[in-house]
């Protein structure tokens, strides 16, 4: 098992923090937002790392993260996506030789959680595997549809729903076989209408062949893209590495 973080977008919603560095190089509480993702692929025994950059600020992650030894990596690597706009599975796809045809634990660098994931990254055999989350706001995320007869199997995911189908947010950790790089050449940059390759649609690739388990993803989750959701991951970790500033 590899591992893929995903790391580029030009993180529009984050202006002006991010007019002069990477969004996932701003601080939660006392590490860089892309420290945390890793911790995550090193505890769950994942030391061979390809860290996916793009925008003006790709070059930063080097100064930062340098040979990536100082988290217990093996190996760390960079791509480069041409285009920051391209989305997650656009990113995704420039992992395809780094893989060398063997599984990936994927997770997206403005993501932050406490989980193990040990247990399902170790047990992985095969399809895709993704990670679920209960929320308060689904409609900000990609949402699974449940069968009605069978509540545990996911028919379909919708990227953003306006009814969503479930409190359930697909986060931004996935477990792929070799298959998504072909399920992603198929990919349509138009399927919601924002131009970008979704991970959404790879997802409902692997659905329509039966091959797409799930995990409800056991501890504290958020991904940090907003003003709002960057403040609250900070008060969260804050507080979790034990500081007290917030109980004035
Ligand atoms: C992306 C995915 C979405 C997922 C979310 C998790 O959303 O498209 O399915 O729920 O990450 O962070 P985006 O950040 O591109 O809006």
């Amino acid at each position: 098992m590899k591992g893929v973080i995903l790391a580029g977008g030009l993180a529009t919603r984050l202006y002006p923090l991010t007019f002069a560095t990477n969004k996932h190089l701003l601080p939660v509480y006392d590490k860089p937002m892309v420290y945390y993702p890793i911790q995550t692929l090193v505890n769950a025994g994942v030391k061979d790392v390809l860290i996916v950059v793009s925008g003006p600020y790709s070059g930063h992650f080097i100064q930062v993260l340098k040979n990536g030894k100082e988290f217990g990596l093996k190996h760390l690597e960079f791509a480069y996506q041409e285009n920051p706009k391209g989305g997650i599975a656009d990113a995704l796809s420039l992992a395809e030789d780094f893989s060398e045809g063997e599984s990936l634990t994927v997770i997206l660098g403005d993501n932050t959680t406490d989980a193990d994931i040990s247990k399902p990254v170790n047990n992985f055999k095969k399809g895709a595997l993704i990670f679920l989350k209960k929320v308060p706001d689904p409609k900000r995320f990609g949402v699974p549809k449940f069968d009605s007869t069978n509540p545990k199997k996911i028919v379909e995911i919708i990227e953003k729903p306006k009814d969503p189908p479930s409190n359930y947010a697909v986060t931004g950790l996935y477990i792929y076989d070799n298959k998504v790089f072909d399920f992603i050449k198929q990919c349509d940059p138009n399927y919601i209408g924002r131009g970008e390759l979704e991970i959404t649609q790879v997802n409902n690739f692997y659905i329509k062949e039966n091959q797409l388990g799930w995990f409800e993803l056991n501890g504290y989750w958020l991904d940090a893209g907003t003003f709002d959701t960057l403040l609250q991951a900070n008060i969260f970790w804050a507080k979790k590495r034990g500081s007290t500033v917030l109980d004035i």
